[in-house]
């Protein structure tokens, strides 16, 4: 039988990309994809509304509050759409048997730890937009027990604005770009995030829980334009810088440790360089 499968923030980049790749699975999954005109998840009445209607089996939460910069300022904003609306998903999860996959982010460790963070490790956001998220996994794990956290890092697809597409249009430019060395972490292809997600539904997998969905090596916001000017036969336009002042603190080292992710899959998890390649030749065909 086909699994009937809720998708929110259906216009985020990684709902577009969910959708994008939504062909590939049409014999095993009936998708509903939702934006924000469709469903606003902050409406209580939308949501019960729509999950009586429709017999869901999974319900994928891709809407989120993502201005991790605004949140320090719109933190009524950020929390009512990245913890009370995800609370109330749950809640109407859990009223009709629906199983939610909920995305959530490094920005929920402080960047002390010097190795890659595990599931296990203890939580401290820095700004407002970590707080938002941390929240809303907690009124997960209070309201569900069939629930998968997936938290990933520095995502990016050839959808909406994300660094990749500045830079590479930037460099298209011949802009000169300084780019920071200061903060490690993995770029993540909402590809790759895709397929991991519709893996856990297409197997029927039970292992519920939190999970930690990254590319494979780390790297710095300059080693990222780096790869892409590779790309372009472009290197010299980007120079390094030690950091920017900005709103928001992030956290200086976010590495996320895949083991778990990888021990469910069998499969080991692609390089950030290879990914990041496909999406820029994916983009140079646009
Ligand atoms: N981007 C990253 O680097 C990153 C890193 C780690 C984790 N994550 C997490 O990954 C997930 C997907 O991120 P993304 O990059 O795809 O984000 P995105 O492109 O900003 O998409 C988020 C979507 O949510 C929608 N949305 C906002 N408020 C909503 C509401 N009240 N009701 C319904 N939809 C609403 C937005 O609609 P509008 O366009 O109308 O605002 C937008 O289409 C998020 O949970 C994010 O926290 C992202």
């Amino acid at each position: 039988m086909k699994s009937r499968v809720l998708v929110t923030g259906a216009n985020g980049q990684l709902g577009k990309t969910i959708r994008e790749i939504s062909g590939d699975f049409t014999i095993s999954i009936d998708f509903v994809f939702v934006d924000r005109s469709e469903l606003d998840i902050t409406n209580i009445e939308s949501l019960e509304l729509l999950f009586q209607s429709k017999d869901f089996d999974y319900c994928i939460n891709c809407a989120a509050y993502t201005n991790v910069d605004l949140a320090e300022t719109e933190i009524k904003q950020a929390m009512s759409i990245n913890a009370t609306a995800v609370n109330n998903l749950a809640i109407n999860c859990k009223k009709h048997s629906v199983i939610l996959i909920h995305v959530s982010t490094d920005y929920v460790f402080d960047g002390a730890k010097q190795s890659p963070y595990l599931e296990s490790d203890t939580t401290n956001p820095i700004n407002v937009y970590g707080e938002s998220k941390l929240l809303g996994e907690e009124y997960i794990r209070k309201q569900l027990d069939n629930y998968f956290i997936i938290r990933t890092s520095w995502l990016y697809s050839k959808f909406n604005k994300n660094f990749v597409k500045s830079i590479l249009s930037k460099l298209k430019e011949n802009e000169e770009l300084t780019i920071i060395t200061s903060q490690k972490g993995t770029p993540t292809s909402c590809i790759d995030l895709s397929y991991f997600i519709l893996f856990l539904i297409t197997n029927s997998i039970t292992n519920f829980g939190t999970y930690h969905f990254s590319a494979k090596g780390d790297t710095t916001w300059y080693g990222l334009a780096l790869q892409i000017s590779k790309y372009l036969n472009k290197s010299s336009n980007v120079t390094p810088i030690k950091d920017y002042p900005s709103k928001a603190l992030r956290p200086l080292h976010s590495v996320l440790n895949n083991n778990k992710v990888e021990a469910l899959t069998k499969k080991p998890l692609k390089n950030w360089e290879e990914s990041v390649n496909e999406v820029l030749k994916s983009l140079s065909k646009v």
